[in-house]
């Protein structure tokens, strides 16, 4: 069991030189609990306060209010808690009631904006495994820093803008077809753009006119300018669709060409600050003041083509500017770590004060069924087609289970997109894994169903019950439920948490934990039974139903009623 409000509280009133984090930080589950529910050692105060731990769990004692708990009680160097019970339920279960779907929400953020540059997906090419991962954590991010206080800002930075495309172009003008684009958009620009580099292992010269159509389409060329915003819309049409079936909206589709005229601004600034050098023709940012090891930051090309450190430099200065930021972050794969390493350390050159709230929030991996993408080879699996997959495996568990279940079809999408998007936030952020349906899709074990069908569950009952809960008059039987409600009191602690470590696998995990032990619960007392503790155990099912909802919305699942 982890850490309890008011034993902070009451500890933190006698501790008045360590914050309410250093002392949550340091209450433990004592390992026999009939030694109470939660214990204070006081074994790092005795240099500070000259006193040995013994007499310093004593002294304390006499100090704290005792008013909210059973009893208090010195153990040696500990101070152990024995909680109220019942008071604490009570406590708890009409918290939850009250605030319905707001339970959870502090107000930290004032109201501050947070920009959140997520999925960020190139253009005329599908989006991988990756731009999903960077989509739901970056969703479930914003979700968070809501919970918070914050207001999110989320921005899709188009992959928009690049030598790509001028080799695109060149591809269709000479062998494409406008049908055959439009018919299947971004399966025949990559399938243009992989002849692309076929055709140029064997004759070279094309990689020349690539960069010539590029050239055009930087200059202005009404027809490379044409081609290029045609095929921007067809494939924002795709990624809309992916991002519509899980429920993702953004606030900006500012992408990389949206910097075109805002990265003069930038080098002036750089220029203005002496931090521009001319290396072998290019224009680049000597990082070592910063970091030694950094290499240095490419401005301008030889060519005098500005670059992606360049824009994103841009983009960074017009989000301050436009959104006043908190904080910045950029949900990017670990493969990308230098370059927001450098683009913090030239904001960092520039001056500019709040580059220390820019921050990359890194992840890992993921590979399909053990395999690895490359777009190059043309050799990828299609998000589309991950989560139509995962849909039939969700529809034919319902046939199984509950073949008449109504509007069958849409649990099952709402199943089968939460069962990806759960597994992918359920891992620690920046750690690999692999992703094999099959295991993902399961109404049983550590997976999205599993807390969906036990939020279910606890909806069945509440409309079996068929009476309304009574949030004043909560009693129970705390020896079966005291574990659900210690977990339900920490779900507020625990929204901080997963927003200040950005780690929204701290929810995923809590739900898991909660829905287990509802599960145990369920399966061992009559919740239904007429007497004298039914309202108590229906409000603990509606508080329990109620936090899953929310945990679940937190990640961008949904939480069907029926399933
Ligand atoms: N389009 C890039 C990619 O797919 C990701 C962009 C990340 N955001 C940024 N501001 N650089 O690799």
């Amino acid at each position: 069991m982890a850490t309890n409000q008011a034993v902070t509280s009451a500890l933190q009133a006698v501790l008045p030189d360590m914050t309410a984090e250093e002392i949550a930080n340091k209450v433990e589950a004592p390992k026999d609990t009939k030694m109470g529910d939660l214990a204070f050692p006081t074994f790092t105060l005795a240099k500070v306060l000259k006193k040995a731990p013994q007499q310093i769990a004593a002294d304390l004692v006499e100090q704290i209010d005792q008013s909210g708990f059973e009893k208090v009680v010195a153990t040696g160097p500990y101070i152990n808690f024995f909680l109220d019970k019942q008071a604490m339920t009570q406590e708890t279960l009409t918290a939850v009631l009250t605030a319905g779907d707001q339970y959870g929400k502090n107000n930290r953020g004032q109201g501050q904006n947070i920009t959140l540059d997520m999925s960020s997906p190139n253009i005329a090419k599908p989006m991988s495994m990756g731009h999903l991962r960077s989509t739901v954590i970056g969703n479930a991010l914003a979700n968070l820093a809501e919970e918070n206080g914050y207001q999110p800002v989320k921005i899709n930075h188009l992959g928009d803008w690049g030598t790509q495309f001028g080799k695109l172009i060149y591809a269709y003008k000479t062998w494409g077809s406008e049908e055959e684009v439009k018919a299947d958009p971004i399966a025949t620009l990559l399938k243009y753009y992989v002849e692309f580099h076929d055709k140029a292992k064997e004759d070279p010269s094309l990689d020349d006119e690539g960069r010539a159509w590029f050239k055009k389409l930087e200059d202005g060329d009404p027809e490379a300018k044409r081609l290029w915003a045609w095929f921007r819309e067809e494939s924002l049409k795709e990624f809309t669709e992916i991002y519509d079936r899980l429920g993702i909206e953004f606030d900006s589709f500012n992408g990389e060409a949206f910097y075109n005229d805002k990265m003069d601004k930038v080098v002036e600034m750089l220029e203005e600050k002496n931090l521009l050098q001319e290396s072998q023709g290019a224009q680049i940012v000597d990082l070592s003041p910063i970091n030694e090891n950094l290499t240095p930051a490419m401005i301008k090309r030889t060519d005098g083509a500005t670059l992606y450190m360049t824009r994103d430099l841009a983009a960074a200065i017009y989000r301050k500017e436009t959104y006043d930021f908190a904080k910045s972050l950029y949900v990017v794969g670990g493969e990308q770590r230098e370059h927001f390493v450098q683009l913090k350390a030239v904001l960092t050159l520039l001056g500019l004060p709040w580059a220390d709230d820019v921050e990359h929030i890194s992840f890992g991996l993921i590979t399909f069924n053990g395999k690895k993408m490359s777009t190059r080879k043309g050799d990828v699996v299609l998000l589309k087609d991950v989560l139509d997959d995962a849909h039939e495996l969700a529809l034919s568990q319902i046939n199984e289970k509950n073949p008449d279940l109504a509007n069958k079809d849409q649990v099952a999408e709402e199943v089968g997109a939460g069962a990806v998007v759960f597994h992918d936030l359920m891992n620690d952020r920046t750690n690999n894994f692999d992703f094999n349906l099959g295991e993902v899709v399961r109404f049983e074990g550590d997976t999205g169903p599993y807390v969906q069908y036990t939020n279910a569950r606890a909806q069945s009952i509440l409309r079996k019950a068929g009476v309304a809960v009574n949030e004043g008059q909560i009693s129970l039987d705390d020896s079966q439920t005291w574990d659900i409600v210690t977990t339900l009191a920490n779900f507020p602690a625990t929204v901080v948490r997963a927003f200040d470590h950005r780690e929204p696998s701290v929810i995923a995990k809590y739900a898991l934990t909660l829905a287990r032990s509802f599960n145990k619960y369920y399966a061992n007392s009559k919740i239904l039974a007429e007497d004298e503790n039914l309202n108590g155990r229906l409000a603990l099912v509606k508080a329990v139903s109620t936090t899953l909802t929310i945990a679940l919305s937190i990640l961008g699942v949904q939480a069907p009623k029926e399933m």
